[in-house]
């Protein structure tokens, strides 16, 4: 499969398949420096897969560490001057192999390196779908994540399959936080065929029929965000599940995807709570569904809600002192409304009892 973005200019290719990493060759740039920089596990995992595709091209290679370890802003400093100890110019090309941490990483050093370097985006992770997709790139800072960052689109998306089948199980529960979550914006008709295809953790892990709900997911993201690059409005659609998702990710260091995942449980009780969409049965049947799964409900119980709210004070998407949540209106809709302490507080204790019942 491939697709292309449809902004006015500047658009990528998008390709998805099995053995996809064969396409890199097209996109390199001749009589320049092509570096790919790639989590150190996702290497270790794949270096004979990667010799046999990539091993007769001009390219350099810089392991990094893996996972979310590498959005340190002190790990950006060293990679920034091993790079640049490199004499890479403003025509070299950086190449990110990895999850969604590396993807954001590599891509925020392509942003700032020489005032902004062109980068491919190779996903390794069911998550990476996501964050591929749109140009957000960053890293961390000690008082939360992602606050420091930069919108860059890469050259190309290049997605191979074949990465897939040394996933964890946990990182497939957490890439399948996203694309229900973008199932949801899709309507119902989607949730329902994700439902049936996944019933339980036994059949994810298969991840048969993967491709097809990848491709829902990627389609999703894009048509938001070429509609809306820079977050102005409905991109903020996509942060359904991430106001408490990220306080609880943060917090109790759970992988993205199923922290988004709670989140997005959370938000349909405050939903419910403002009598906006969802009730209790809805409710009820997401969270088992949740059990089903595997998602870790019970970190519920041993998560603090007083610091929770505090990392959600710093959400990117809040005015002023107020908390903006992603809220669900309608089918397929939504709105961004004001959530108060009071409100989180009341939502966090009835999904303590809710989980327990
Ligand atoms: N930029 C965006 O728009 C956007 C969107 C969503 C999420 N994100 C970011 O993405 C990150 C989460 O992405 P992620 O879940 O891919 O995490 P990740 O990159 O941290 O990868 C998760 C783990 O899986 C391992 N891994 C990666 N590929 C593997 C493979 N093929 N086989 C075995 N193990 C593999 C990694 O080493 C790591 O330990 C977060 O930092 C989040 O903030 C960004």
């Amino acid at each position: 499969m491939k697709f292309e973005t449809t902004y006015k200019d500047n658009n990528y290719p998008i390709i998805l398949k099995q053995n996809a990493l064969a396409e890199l060759k097209h996109y390199l740039k001749e009589n320049e420096q092509n570096i790919v920089l790639i989590d150190q596990d996702v290497y270790r995992y794949h270096k004979d897969y990667i010799k046999e595709h990539l091993g007769q091209l001009d390219i350099k290679y810089l392991t990094i560490m893996s996972g979310e370890a590498c959005k340190q802003l002190s790990y950006f400093e060293s990679i920034s001057e091993k790079l640049l100890s490199l004499n890479i110019t403003r025509q070299s090309q950086l190449i990110a192999i990895g999850g969604g941490a590396t993807g954001d990483f590599v891509g925020f050093l392509a942003s700032t390196l020489l005032r902004g370097l062109d980068f491919i985006q190779i996903p390794t992770t069911l998550l990476a779908h996501d964050s591929a997709i749109g140009g957000k790139v960053g890293i961390n800072a000690s008082v939360g994540k992602n606050l420091i960052g930069a919108f860059h689109r890469p050259q190309a998306v290049i997605y191979d399959l074949k990465f897939l089948d040394t996933l964890p199980h946990v990182e497939v529960r957490s890439g399948y936080g996203e694309i229900y979550k973008h199932a949801i914006l899709n309507g119902e008709a989607e949730q329902h065929k994700l439902m049936d295809v996944y019933p339980s953790i036994k059949e994810l892990v298969q991840l048969e029929d993967i491709a097809s709900f990848l491709k829902m997911g990627i389609e999703t993201k894009l048509k938001i965000v070429v509609e809306d690059e820079f977050e102005g409005g409905v991109r903020k659609h996509l942060n359904l599940g991430h106001t408490f998702g990220h306080g609880l990710e943060y917090l109790t260091k759970i992988a993205h995807g199923e922290a988004v995942m709670i989140g997005i449980l959370f938000q349909k009780v405050i939903n419910k709570n403002k009598s906006l969409y969802d009730n209790c049965d809805s409710i009820f049947i997401f969270i088992n569904y949740l059990k089903e799964l595997g998602y870790p409900l019970n970190i519920i119980n041993q998560a603090d809600i007083e610091l929770i709210f505090d990392y959600m004070k710093k959400d990117k998407k809040n005015i002023g002192q107020t908390i903006q949540m992603v809220l669900q209106t309608g089918e397929s809709s939504f709105t961004i409304e004001s959530v108060s302490k009071d409100e989180v507080i009341k939502a966090f204790s009835e999904l303590k009892a809710l989980i327990n019942d």
